[in-house]
């Protein structure tokens, strides 16, 4: 079968445009900055991960402005709008991508922790936000702002209690955005990926037990790949999405909606004979 996920029938131009990604130090991040810089805009890359900043970054030379930051401390938020500002003249797609998924058991939860999930999954959403939005109002250009969600916030999975539910809040949170940013022409719409692999490598030893067990199960039997949620990134930021907003783009290879079929479909249900037209004995 032909691989579709290496045919690019679609090009986007992003030149003159300024796009902030958050969590850009690995993962879909650090893929999207360099679908954005291929596609010419000009990018603030932010992360709190210096060296896998660095590693992102280095490629592109000064298309690309790097900033150590953390999204969930307010002035943190601001420093990265600002640099958008300051080094390229404006800002037009604010990517917030970053958050974090550490699993515990619902019994064994500390509130410390949970709240750290909070702080980088929904405050720094949320500071992101409105930093962006002021500054894309204050020049008085449209703009997009493309926030993050994840399957696990309309499933119940195991571990998951605060990132799950931190990742429902943004798509509540976007929902409320996207109707107060529309009269700035503001559109604000959420990715929500299913299992992408961005997993560390090696994976830990739970981790590769898991995903050994649940990969079948998934419908195109495959993790995704970064790429295949970049892609659906770079539509929402261009122009050939100008009449969406407040919507949530689902990017899981189907998982949200079933397993995969493992036998083939037999009814052999007698009580349906009499509408299959089916007896006993077929
Ligand atoms: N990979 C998946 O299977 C998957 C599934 C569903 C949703 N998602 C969502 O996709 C997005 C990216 O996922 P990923 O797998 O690439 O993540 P990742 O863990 O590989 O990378 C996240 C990056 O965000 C950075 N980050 C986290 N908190 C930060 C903070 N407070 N300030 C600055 N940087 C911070 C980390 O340092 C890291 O570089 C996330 O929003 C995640 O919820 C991923």
């Amino acid at each position: 079968m032909k691989n579709q996920r290496s045919v690019k029938e679609i090009t986007y131009h992003f030149g003159g445009k300024v796009v902030i990604v958050t969590g850009s130090a690995r993962g879909i991040g650090r893929v999207m900055v360099k679908g954005f810089v291929e596609a010419g805009a000009q990018v603030v890359a932010a992360d709190r991960d210096m060296e896998g900043l660095e590693k992102t970054c280095e490629p592109y030379g000064d298309k690309v402005a790097a900033v150590i930051s953390d999204i969930s401390n307010p002035s943190d938020a601001n420093k990265i709008v600002d640099l958008a500002m300051d080094r390229f003249n404006g800002l037009d797609v604010c990517v917030n991508n970053a958050a974090v998924a550490p699993h515990t058991a619902l019994l064994e939860e500390r509130f410390e922790v949970w709240d750290k999930v909070y702080a980088s999954n929904c405050r720094g959403t949320f500071l992101m936000t409105q930093a962006a939005a002021k500054a894309m109002i204050k020049q008085s250009r449209a703009g997009r702002i493309i926030n993050f969600s994840s399957g696990v916030s309309q499933r119940g999975s195991p571990g998951t209690a605060a990132y799950a539910s931190s990742r429902a809040a943004i798509e509540s949170f976007s929902r409320v955005a996207a109707i107060e940013l529309a009269p700035y022409n503001i559109l604000v719409n959420t990715v929500s990926p299913g299992l992408i692999d961005t997993q560390p490598k090696p994976l830990p030893k739970n981790m590769a037990m898991n995903l050994k067990a649940r990969i079948p199960t998934l419908p195109l039997a495959r993790p995704g790949e970064p790429e295949e949620v970049a892609n659906v990134v770079l539509f929402l930021a261009s122009s050939a999405s100008s009449y969406i907003t407040g919507a949530v783009i689902v990017v899981d290879g189907g998982s949200g909606i079933g397993i995969r079929l493992t036998n083939s479909v037999v009814d052999d249900d007698p009580r349906y004979f009499w509408v299959t037209g089916k007896s006993c004995s077929s």
